[in-house]
Order: C-alpha cells, then structure tokens, then sequence
C-alpha cells in the first residue's frame, strides 16, 4: 500500500495534470506588432555622379553664348511693342485687354476672341511670350509663334489670312466699320469716331474703306504680308520696314515710296483742310454732330488713311487713292 505521503503526492500530480489538460485550449489570436527598432547605422558614402554638361540642357538652344535672343531684345526695346504708352492705358481693360497685354493676347489666342479675352490685373506691354510661346517645352522649338491662324476680322467678319502676318493681324485690325446713315445723314457721335486702331489688316485687303468698293491691294499676296515686309529675312524685331524683302519684286522701293507717299500727303492735306473748314473733324480729330452721309464717309476714309493705318498709302496704293478722289469729289 502506498504512503499518506505518496498518496498526498500522487494526488497534487492528479491535480496538476488535470489543470494542464484544461489549459491547453486553441492558440490565440498574435498580439500587436511591437515598437519599431532603432534605426541601423549609416551606411558607406556613395561615389559623387557626373554634374550635367551644360550641352545637355535644352535651354542652351536659346541661351548660349550666340547673341540672337539678345539683338532681337534690343530690336524689340526701340518698338513701339516695348515703349508704347497703350498697354499702360488698355491692357488691363476688359474689352481692350486681347490686343493691348501679352496676357490678354495669351488668352485671346485660346479662347478665340479679342474682346472677350480675361484682363489681368497687372499688364504687360507685347513681349517675347506674347508672340513666341516662350518657356512652355524648354526648347528652341519654343520660338513658333504664338498664332498663325488665320484671323476673322471683327469689324466685317471677313478673314485675312496672311500667313505669319496673322499674328500681326489678330491686333492690327478695326473694331468696327461705318455704319450706314439715316435718309442720307450721319452722326458722328464721339470724338473717337473711327476705325480704331491699327486696321493696316483690312487695308491690305482693300476693306471697311466707307462708300466704296473693296479693293485687294497686290500687297496683300506678298507671302507672309507684314512678317516679310516689317521683319523680313534679318528678323529685325524694331517692326521698321525691311527694305530687302521689296527687291524680289521692285527695283528701288524706297524711291517708290517716296514718290507714292509724296502724292497721298498732298491729297490728304487737301481733304483734311475740306474736313476742317466744313467742320467734320476739328484740331485734326473727330469732330461731333450729324452731317450728310458722303461727307461722314470722307472723313472716315481720311481718319482711316491717315490717323490709323499710317503707310501713307503703300499698303494698299489704289485704294487709297480712290478713297482720297472720291472724298475730293464730295467736298469740293
Ligand atoms: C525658345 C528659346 C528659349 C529656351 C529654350 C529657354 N528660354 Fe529662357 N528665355 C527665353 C526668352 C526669350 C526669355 C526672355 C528674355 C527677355 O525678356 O529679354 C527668357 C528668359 C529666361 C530667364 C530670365 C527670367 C525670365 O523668365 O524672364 C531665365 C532665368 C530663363 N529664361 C531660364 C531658362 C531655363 C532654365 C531654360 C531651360 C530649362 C530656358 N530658359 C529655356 C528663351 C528661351
Ligand atoms: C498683341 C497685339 C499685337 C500683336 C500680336 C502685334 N502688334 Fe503691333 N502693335 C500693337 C499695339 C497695341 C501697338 C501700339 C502700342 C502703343 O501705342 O502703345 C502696336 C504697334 C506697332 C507698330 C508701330 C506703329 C506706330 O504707330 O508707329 C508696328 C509697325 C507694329 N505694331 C507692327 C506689328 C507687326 C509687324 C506685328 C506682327 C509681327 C505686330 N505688330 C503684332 C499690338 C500688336
Ligand atoms: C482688335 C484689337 C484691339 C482692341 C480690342 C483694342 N485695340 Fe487699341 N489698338 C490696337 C492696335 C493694333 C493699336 C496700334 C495702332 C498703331 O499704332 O498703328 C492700338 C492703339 C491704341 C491706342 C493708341 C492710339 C494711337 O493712335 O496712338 C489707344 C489709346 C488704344 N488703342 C486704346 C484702346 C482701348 C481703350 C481699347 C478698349 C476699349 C482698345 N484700344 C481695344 C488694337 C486694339
Ligand atoms: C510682335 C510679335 C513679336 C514679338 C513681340 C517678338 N517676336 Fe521674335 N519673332 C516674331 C516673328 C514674326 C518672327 C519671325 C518668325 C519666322 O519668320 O518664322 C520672330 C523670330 C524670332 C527669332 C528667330 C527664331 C528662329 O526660329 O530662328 C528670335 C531669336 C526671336 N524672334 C526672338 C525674340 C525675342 C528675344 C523677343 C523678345 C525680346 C521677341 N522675339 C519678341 C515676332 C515677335
Ligand atoms: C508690301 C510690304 C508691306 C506689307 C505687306 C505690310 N506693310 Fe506695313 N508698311 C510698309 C511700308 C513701306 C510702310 C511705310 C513706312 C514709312 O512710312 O516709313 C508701312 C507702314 C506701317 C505702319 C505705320 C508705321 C509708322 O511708323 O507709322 C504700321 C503700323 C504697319 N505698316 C503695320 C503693318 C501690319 C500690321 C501689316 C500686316 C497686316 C503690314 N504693315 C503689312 C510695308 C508693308
Ligand atoms: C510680291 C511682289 C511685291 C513685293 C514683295 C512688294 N511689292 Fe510693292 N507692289 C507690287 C505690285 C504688283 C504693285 C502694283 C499693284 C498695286 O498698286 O497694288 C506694287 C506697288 C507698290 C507701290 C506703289 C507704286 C505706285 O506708285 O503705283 C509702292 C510704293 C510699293 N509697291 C512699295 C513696296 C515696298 C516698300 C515693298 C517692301 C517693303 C514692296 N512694295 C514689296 C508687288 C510687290
């Protein structure tokens, strides 16, 4: 027989197992992950890459040591584009913004219309960006124009296309034509009365002249109209003309000019005096009220000629001239 003493052992090892079979359940589910370690030690220093070589950058296509961004600069400071007083004026204009900031022209371009275009709050005058899309792919292919679509003009819905002049001819054109008169008379309402401003477009094309068939001047097919004559080969952004490009076709074209010129001022100055003493423009400007309708007509075609398009002429030369004999001829 067993002792109290063993059977006191025997029994507590009875116990002991029975407590271990009823705690060897299922395994639980894994507890959270613990804290993250330290970090590790820093490991060798690499070898030092090659530095880029300034030929591998896109931006040397135009920044480089060649002096062909900066003769154009200095070109472009002696324009009007650089020092004019009109984008001070107009550009930050809702209305005038299109064709007076390099902003405005930016968003003219996209969304299609010169007048509706957004105005920035800070203008900036007609610039590297407003013509060439500067800084968008970083590379030469960045001096493309910004447009050469040809353009619907706004004041007669006609379309110059002109090649590269129109870009020229998104803003160089009128904002509107004379309108008709009433039983024969015209009011000429303000002393801003006119085809506003740059219509050197429309006078190429022998259009928005008042009373007076349209007339397409042969300088209207010269390729790339304004871009060939006011830049030309040399590119001379000082937008003077460019004399080299008359060669292909004239002889002496500055003596041409001269000539031509010389015989426009002289009809010119005849009108412009008609005007004057019949009292239709005054000090050389619009002059308000209600006069009959051929003689609102001659003072629009003066204005046209002389106070807008400029050439004196050499844009268009026939039409010109038959704008100034048939003003002759109502105001004499
Ligand atoms: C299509 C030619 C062209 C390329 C390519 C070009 N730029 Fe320009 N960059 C210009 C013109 C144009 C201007 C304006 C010069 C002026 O207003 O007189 C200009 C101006 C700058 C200016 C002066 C500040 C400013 O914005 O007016 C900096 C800086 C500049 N560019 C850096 C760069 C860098 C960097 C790259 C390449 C990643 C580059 N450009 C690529 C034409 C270019
Ligand atoms: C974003 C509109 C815009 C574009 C595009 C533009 N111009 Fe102009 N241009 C003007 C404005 C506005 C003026 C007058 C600025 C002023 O008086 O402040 C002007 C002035 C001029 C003048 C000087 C006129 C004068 O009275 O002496 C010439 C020449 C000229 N532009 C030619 C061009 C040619 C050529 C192109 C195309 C290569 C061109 N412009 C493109 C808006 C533009
Ligand atoms: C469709 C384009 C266009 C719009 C829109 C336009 N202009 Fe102009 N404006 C021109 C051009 C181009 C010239 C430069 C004509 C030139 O010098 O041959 C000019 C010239 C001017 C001038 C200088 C006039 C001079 O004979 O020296 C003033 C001032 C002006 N604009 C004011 C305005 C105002 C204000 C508005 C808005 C109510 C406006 N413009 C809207 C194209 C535009
Ligand atoms: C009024 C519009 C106008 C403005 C403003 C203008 N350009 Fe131009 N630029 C042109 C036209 C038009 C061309 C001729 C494009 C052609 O013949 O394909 C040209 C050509 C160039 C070229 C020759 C590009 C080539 O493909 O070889 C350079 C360089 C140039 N412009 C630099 C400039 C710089 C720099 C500025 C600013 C200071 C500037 N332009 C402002 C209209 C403009
Ligand atoms: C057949 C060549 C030729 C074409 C095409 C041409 N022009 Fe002209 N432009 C001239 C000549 C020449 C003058 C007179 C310059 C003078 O009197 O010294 C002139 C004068 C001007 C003037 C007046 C400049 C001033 O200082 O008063 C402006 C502005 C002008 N042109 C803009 C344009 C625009 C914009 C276009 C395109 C829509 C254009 N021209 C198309 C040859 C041309
Ligand atoms: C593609 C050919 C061509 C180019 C380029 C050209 N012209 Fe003309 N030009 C003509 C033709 C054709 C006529 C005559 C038809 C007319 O009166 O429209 C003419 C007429 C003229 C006249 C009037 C002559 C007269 O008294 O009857 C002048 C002035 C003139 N051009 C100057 C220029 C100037 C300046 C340039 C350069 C800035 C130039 N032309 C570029 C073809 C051209």
């Amino acid at each position: 027989m067993f002792s109290k003493k063993t059977l006191v052992i025997i029994g507590i090892l009875v116990i002991a197992a029975f407590a271990l079979t009823a705690c060897a359940g299922e395994t639980g589910p894994a507890g959270p992950a613990g804290p993250e370690g330290p970090a590790g030690p820093a490991g060798p220093e690499g070898h030092a890459g090659m530095a880029p070589s300034a030929a591998d950058l896109t931006c040397t296509e135009c920044h480089n040591e060649g002096t062909a961004l900066y003769v154009a600069s200095q070109q472009w400071a002696k324009s009007l584009h650089a020092t004019g007083t009109a984008a001070a004026y107009a550009g930050a204009r809702s209305g005038c913004t299109g064709c007076h900031s390099s902003e405005g022209f930016t968003d003219a371009t996209e969304i299609g219309s010169m007048e509706e275009a957004a105005a920035p709050l800070v203008a900036s005058q007609q610039n590297c960006r407003t013509c060439h899309q500067i800084h968008t792919s970083y590379t030469g292919a960045d001096w493309a124009l910004s447009t050469v679509e040809p353009v619907l003009l706004v004041a007669n819905g006609e379309t110059f296309d002109g090649g590269k002049g129109n870009l020229c001819a998104s803003c160089h054109q009128p904002r509107r034509a004379m309108e008709p008169g009433v039983e024969g008379m015209f009011e000429i309402t303000s002393t801003h009365w006119g085809p506003h401003h740059g219509p050197q477009s429309t006078m190429l094309l022998g259009q928005v002249g008042a009373g007076i068939e349209d007339n397409p001047g042969r300088h209207a097919m010269v390729e790339d109209t304004c871009v060939a004559c006011h830049l030309g080969e040399a590119k001379d952004h000082d937008m003077g003309v460019n004399y080299a490009t008359c060669a292909e076709c004239h002889e002496d074209a500055e003596a041409m000019v001269e000539e031509l010129q010389a015989e426009v001022q002289e009809l010119t100055d005849e009108v412009g005096e008609l005007l004057e003493a019949k009292g239709l423009t005054h000090d050389g400007h619009p002059n308000p009220g209600t006069y009959p309708e051929a003689e609102a007509q001659a003072a629009w075609n003066w204005i046209y000629i002389v106070l807008e398009d400029k050439s004196m002429g050499v844009h268009n030369p026939a039409y010109t001239i038959e704008m100034l004999e048939a003003a002759l001829d109502v105001l004499r």
